[in-house]
């Protein structure tokens, strides 16, 4: 009763690991797999290998992480290998998330990634860690997106920056320019001084806030989103802790639900939330199509 249709893409269930979480091996994919996830997202991929920003890279708050990673990950070769061992023994589809710095970039590394086996590719835009990868893109998405829609023939899903003032207008120009679906919310870029030492905490000064403290704001992306395109493909994410959440993102207006941040508290949490959103709907006699988007 939890099955979702993704632009085309089948879920088991609506829960999707979010990018940058775990989605980096081939074993990884597998454990999540079993542990009952409905997709899984890459970590975002470079061309080439990066070792990512000085330690610390994360400090942990009471309402969320903030990280400054600074996109480590294997480069897209061995990103593709790890994703072309894994496949053939995956009952959920693997979405590959890549963070280009030109079109011609993001051409050739969505098609790797399809002919690999990813169901669809994540446009990261929004990073908000590395300068000529992140947050600085956003007004080339449009570009990105169109360059590898005419490589490849899954669904694109643009990962959308809580930095976006204007979101009916952006997801409209995207969803012309060949984007399926959005994956909505990004890390809002953040910073954190230790005051004992009078000086950053983080090796990257600054990094994106995510977990509890964004949901509300992802929550506001997905309802725009949902009512300026109502046949988008929606993936909401932004500090899903239980089920509660991965309802409200529904009642929003999201197809499915990303889970990042709370899977520090372990992969016990993927089941924790199908189980609680399935007894939810049998309780009210409700499938998910009757909550989605349900909020007027
Ligand atoms: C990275 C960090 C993020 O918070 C994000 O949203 C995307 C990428 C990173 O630095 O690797």
């Amino acid at each position: 009763m939890l099955e979702v249709d993704l632009a085309g893409v089948k879920l088991r269930n609506p829960i999707v690991i979010a990018s940058g979480i775990l989605g980096i091996s081939r074993g990884l994919f597998l454990r999540l797999d079993r542990e009952g996830a409905g997709a899984v997202t890459t970590k975002s991929v470079t061309l080439r290998p990066r070792s990512g920003n000085p330690l610390p890279n994360i400090v942990e708050l009471e309402f969320g992480l903030v990280n400054s990673m600074g996109i480590p990950n294997p480069g897209i070769e061995l990103m593709c290998e790890e994703i072309r061992s894994a496949v053939p023994h995956m009952s959920v589809p693997i979405i590959g998330s890549i963070a280009p710095t030109s079109a011609e970039e993001a051409k050739t590394m969505a098609s790797l990634l399809v002919e690999s086996g990813a169901s669809a590719v994540e446009v990261n835009t929004s990073c908000p860690n590395v300068q000529d990868i992140g947050i600085n893109l956003i007004n080339k998405s449009v570009e990105l997106v169109r360059s590898i829609d005419r490589e490849v023939d899954v669904p694109i899903l643009v990962k959308v920056t809580p930095h976006v003032q204007d979101v009916p207008s952006f997801v409209r120009t995207l969803s012309e320019a060949g984007a399926d679906g959005f994956t909505a919310v990004n890390t809002l870029k953040a910073m954190v001084i230790d005051v004992d030492l009078l000086r950053p905490v983080l090796g990257g000064v600054v990094g994106g806030l995510s977990g509890p403290a964004v949901r509300p704001v992802a929550v506001r992306f997905i309802y725009e989103i949902r009512k300026t395109l109502p046949g988008a493909a929606i993936i909401g994410t932004g500090g899903v802790e239980n089920w509660r959440d991965a309802a409200e993102m529904i009642m929003a207006g999201a197809d499915a639900v990303g889970i990042g941040t709370a899977l520090r508290r372990g992969l016990k949490v993927i089941n924790e939330v199908t189980d609680g959103l399935r007894s939810f709907l049998i309780e009210r006699g409700l499938t998910l199509d009757d909550i989605r988007g349900v909020v007027p």
